[in-house]
């Protein structure tokens, strides 16, 4: 499938955004301090640099900054004033993945070693604070609103990282997923369009369309993270395959088995469940029992309906006839992708 081309127009700004946002600080005086070792570690983490410190290019997506900066635009503010909001929003994000690879016990992230396997896991708290803080201070210089919202954004996240976790002990039905997807992954995406509206001072009926429009995006994008955790093709995905079912992750598809599947099902899932480790042959076990429930193909007519309602929002926003035809191609691009 294409890269849509909202994900193409800001890789340049960006990438340069978050090598001055990531570079070692340097003293007041002009003189450079011992900083210690996180930084490189940042700049590793977002795709700047190799383990070894050497340039290559291995950023993700970019998807929460250039949706803000798009959006921004749209609604007619000028890059400069966006900028600060998106590099920040974007560090929020990599903070959220470097302690959520601790989380899941995930070894891969976009094919390159995650943090803590390279420096451990006390390092890699460290390293994700240091995400998080650089993120807030740069935040500021978007305005207190704009600071306020991603601030916020990053509150709600974590909170859905709370819920993520303590479901990995109970089972949960489809209901309770959403809320947590919502908080876990709708939060940032949301805040993009939201931080957007607010640095262009739209209007809060805009707004508001805005954050229903992130809302069924970014319940869209996780079920479509969570099928490809379990289908997708590991090579183009950059994670390792069946993962969260190893975690007893309560992702899309098993809060769907859990709520549909008859006594016999739920006796299979007990007793997988209740294991300290789940083998490859339990993990293929799993995955059978959604297979005959065709829970690919219904996750993926879910993903087509939070589509099709990201859709309507669209249509309602005040962009241009092309601004809406390239958020039309990235909204497609996300609930069908295939990394
Ligand atoms: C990964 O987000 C975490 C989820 C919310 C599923 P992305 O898929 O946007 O990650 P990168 O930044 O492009 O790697
Ligand atoms: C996504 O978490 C949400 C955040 C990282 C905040 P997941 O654990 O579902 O995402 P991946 O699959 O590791 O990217
Ligand atoms: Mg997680
Ligand atoms: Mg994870």
């Amino acid at each position: 499938m294409r890269i849509p081309q909202i994900l193409m127009l800001y890789g340049d700004i960006l990438e340069k955004g978050l090598q001055e946002a990531l570079s070692d600080p340097i003293s007041a005086d002009g003189s450079s301090h011992d900083a210690g070792p996180l930084y490189p570690t940042l700049r590793y983490h977002v795709g700047l640099c190799d383990e070894r410190g050497r340039p290559v290019k291995a950023l993700g997506k970019m998807l929460r900054p250039s949706l803000l900066l798009f959006t921004a635009q749209e609604l007619g503010a000028d890059m400069e004033s966006a900028l600060p909001a998106a590099i920040a929003l974007e560090l929020v994000h990599n903070f959220s993945l470097i302690h959520d690879d601790i989380q899941d016990h995930d070894e891969l992230r976009r094919g390159r070693p995650t943090v803590w396997k390279l420096i451990g896991v006390a390092q890699a708290i460290n390293a994700g604070d240091l995400m998080y803080s650089i993120a807030t201070r740069k935040a500021l210089l978007a305005g207190a609103d704009a600071a306020g919202v991603i601030i916020d954004a990053a509150t709600t996240m974590i909170e859905g990282q709370g819920l993520d976790l303590a479901f990995e002990d109970r089972w949960i039905n489809v209901q309770s997923y959403i809320d947590m997807i919502d908080k876990k992954t709708g939060a940032l995406v949301c805040c993009a369009f939201r931080a957007a509206g607010i640095i262009a001072r739209t209007e809060q009926a805009t707004i508001d369309l805005l954050t229903s429009l992130g809302m069924a995006l970014g319940r869209a994008f996780q079920i479509r993270d969570d099928l490809l955790g379990i289908w997708g093709d590991g090579d183009l995905t950059g994670k390792l395959q069946g993962s969260d079912i190893r975690r007893k992750k309560k992702s899309f598809p098993v809060a769907l088995i859990t709520q549909e599947t008859n006594e016999e099902g739920k006796a299979l899932l007990e007793s997988v469940y209740a294991q300290e480790r789940i083998s490859d042959d339990d993990v293929a076990r799993v995955i059978a029992l959604m297979g005959s429930l065709d829970v690919k193909e219904r996750g993926e007519a879910v993903v087509e309906g939070h589509l099709k309602e990201a859709r309507e929002h669209l249509e309602r926003l005040p962009l241009s006839k092309k601004g809406k035809e390239l958020m039309d191609e990235l909204i497609v691009y996300l609930a069908r992708r295939e990394k």
